[in-house]
């Protein structure tokens, strides 16, 4: 398994989230889906890690197996320890489903689903979706009804469409109700599945705003997001994922700045303020991943040693995996 190193200048607080050589495969009739590969990071209070790859890389397979919530021909391997504050350590991978469901998905670990309006109970308004959550995590009958309120002007839904139904919702309205009930149990560790999609620019900013705010009140946030713009503007730290594996993993500000790896330079690159330039060709299928790095076809830095998978290693702010790394102070 690979050691979970620290980004320099995150703080030396013990992580609420380590996660640890997390490793998910799908059985298909005649293949092997190698989702997420021996991924390893930590989560510390006050932290906003922003985890950014192109579709298809495993970003959301990492927070439903993080939740338990992989379907029934998920293999998952590795540990992900959650130390909430003031409860007992719990390992997610290993726990039951009862363990996870009454201590763990809600209130340990809250979850931004990617696709909300698939996720919302059909049969309830956005009000008794969001007093039954407050209800089940220690509000009462009395005082529901108000933080309902609050906590759907918190993030930006107009607390006189609470009476809505899902179906009757905007997918940006059902995007922001998803938020608000992922909120409402207060976890102290967030995973947000791409929340801003569907948004309007300045409502992306309000939301990004409030799990920022999050963080700076104790809480860990994973960001899980396509918008390297939004990451650059609320993360502290940011893992690139690439065909199933983490490739990159510094501060944001010296991931933005000086990036080590190819494919990292190369998602910079395509930003519409920088060279406009897509990353040339197409991520590998899951299923048929080479022996060495996934990422050789489209790299103009590959050599015959690339045929050789990258091991992820610590270099002067983080870690890279590249056998040709772009930093100077990045091992060779
Ligand atoms: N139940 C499943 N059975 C087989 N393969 C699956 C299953 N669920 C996901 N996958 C595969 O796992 C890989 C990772 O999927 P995932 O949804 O995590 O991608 P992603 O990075 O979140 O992409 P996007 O940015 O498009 O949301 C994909 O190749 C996907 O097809
Ligand atoms: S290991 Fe080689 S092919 Fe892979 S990103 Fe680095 S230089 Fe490119
Ligand atoms: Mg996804």
């Amino acid at each position: 398994m690979t050691t979970t190193a620290l980004p320099a200048g995150t703080a030396l607080t013990s992580p609420l989230l380590a996660v640890d050589g997390l490793t998910v495969r799908f059985r298909l009739r005649d293949a092997v889906v190698h989702a997420v590969t021996d991924l390893s990071l930590t989560l510390r209070p006050g932290e906003l890690l922003a985890v950014v790859g192109e579709s298809g890389c495993g970003k959301s397979v990492l927070a439903h197996a993080l939740l338990g919530l992989l379907p029934g021909n998920a293999t998952v391997t590795g540990r992900a320890r959650l130390h909430a504050p003031g409860r007992r350590e719990a390992d997610l991978i290993g726990a039951g489903e009862r363990h996870l469901a009454r201590h763990v998905r809600g209130r340990g670990v809250g979850l931004v689903p990617q696709s909300p309006a698939t996720a919302l109970t059909p049969v309830r308004t956005g009000r008794r979706l969001l007093e039954e959550t407050l209800r089940a995590h220690g509000h009462t009958r009395r005082d529901a009804p108000a933080a309902a309120v609050r906590i759907a002007a918190d993030v930006g839904f107009d607390p006189a469409d609470l009476d809505r139904y899902p179906h009757e919702m905007s997918g940006g309205m059902a995007q922001r109700l998803a938020t608000a009930l992922a909120l409402a149990p207060d976890p102290p560790v967030l995973l947000a599945d791409e929340p801003t999609t569907g948004l309007d620019r300045p409502l992306v900013d309000h939301t990004l705003d409030l799990l920022r705010r999050r963080c700076d009140t104790g809480a860990a946030v994973l960001l899980i997001t396509h918008d390297l713009a939004a990451a650059r503007r609320v993360a502290d730290t940011v893992a690139v994922m690439y065909a199933s594996r983490i490739v990159e993993h510094r501060p944001a500000e010296a991931l933005f700045d000086d990036p080590a790896h190819p494919y990292t330079a190369g998602l910079l690159d395509a930003l519409p303020d920088r060279a406009f330039v897509p990353v040339p060709g197409h991520p590998p299928r899951l299923t048929d991943l080479p022996g060495g790095c996934a990422f050789a076809p489209r790299c103009a830095r590959a050599t015959d040693a690339c045929g050789t998978l990258p091991r992820l290693a610590a270099d002067g702010t983080g870690r890279v995996a590249c056998h040709h790394p772009l930093r100077e102070e990045a091992p060779a």
